[in-house]
């Protein structure tokens, strides 16, 4: 980082997408809102931001995003009753979500897909690099990933891609990096990005994942972006552009990342978090391995 560069402090959550794989529960719901175990999904990845020093967030919204709005503000009633009540731990777990960051919000009017959804971001981001959450995609806390992409991307400038190896028969799921390798372990450079491909046109079998810290030049390319996959304007063409020009990075992750988009991944963390709660967790385990030794073994449950 030069010494005249501000420490990057904004994130961008894109949250205005229509959650079509969670259907009917995301008919009136934001798919970001559904709960893991307690804590609606999106209020992990406004945690992972902070934790990594962006206390300046933007929630690109939409329709039926308004839950989204209110978990994030204060609920007086609900506050000053649990007040009264004495009920101190739900009260600090209720204004927890209040104070986490400066939270802003632009609406995305129509779903045109995640690049425009990034687009939306522009004139509140302005000329800094910035990073990009995805509302819906859970990195566990443990695993660093974001601090890391800040730092390589303060270090090596252009954008920087979060990769994940994925077995060829998923990576249609995905973008594909075409990468070559750096001097140094776990970052690689970035030459073609192909969003969603077949798996015999994937360059690899790296996929992008759900988190980015973007050069503001970004913004000019996607301008230009035409839509693509989907009909949708997608991050993943901009971000082609600039890896054609050689100026984009990708941090390899091989840490726990959770799609709570997705129907099955979104059972397999609720299960897996709610395992490792410290008040949850052993009468959750224990129910869990009963079930697993009884009723998962009955005929008709094992195919
Ligand atoms: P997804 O590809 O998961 O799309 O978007 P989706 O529409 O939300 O969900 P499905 O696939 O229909 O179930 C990735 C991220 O980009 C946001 C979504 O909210 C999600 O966080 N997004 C997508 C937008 O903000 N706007 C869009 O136009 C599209």
């Amino acid at each position: 980082m030069t010494l005249n560069q501000p420490r990057l402090n904004k994130a961008v959550i894109p949250v205005a997408g229509l959650g079509t794989r969670f259907l009917p529960a995301t008919k009136a719901t934001p798919k970001e809102m559904l709960p893991v175990v307690d804590k609606p999904a999106i209020q992990y990845v406004v945690e992972e931001a902070v934790s990594a020093g962006l206390l300046d967030v933007l929630m690109v919204t939409g329709r039926n995003k308004r839950p989204l709005e209110d978990h994030f503000d204060r609920n007086y009633e609900l506050e000053d009753l649990l007040h009264r009540k004495g009920d101190t731990d739900r009260l600090a777990r209720v204004c927890e979500p209040t104070s986490l960051a400066d939270i802003h919000y632009v609406r995305q009017g129509d779903p045109r897909g995640l690049g425009h959804a990034v687009l939306c971001a522009a004139s509140h981001v302005g000329n800094e690099p910035f990073a990009v959450l995805l509302g819906d995609d859970l990195i566990d806390p443990r695993d660093l990933l974001l601090a890391r992409m800040i730092e390589v991307q303060a270090r090596l400038g252009g954008s920087v891609v979060a990769l994940m190896e994925v077995p060829l028969e998923k990576i249609h799921l995905y973008g594909s990096a075409a990468v070559r390798s750096t001097a140094e372990h776990g970052v690689v450079g970035v030459a073609d990005l192909v969003e969603k491909p077949e798996p015999a046109f994937a360059p690899s079998t790296y996929a992008v994942i759900g988190r980015y810290v973007l050069d503001p030049e970004v913004f000019g390319v996607l301008a230009q972006t035409a839509p693509g996959r989907g009909g949708e304007i997608q991050l993943t063409d901009a971000l082609r552009v600039l890896a054609q020009q050689g100026r984009v990075h990708g941090v390899v992750f091989g840490g726990r990342r959770y799609d709570t988009g997705d129907r099955a991944d979104f059972l397999r963390t609720t299960v897996r978090l709610a395992c490792e709660r410290e008040d949850l967790g052993a009468d959750f385990r224990n129910w869990l391995r009963e079930f697993v030794d009884t009723e998962l073994r009955t005929p008709d449950l094992v195919s």
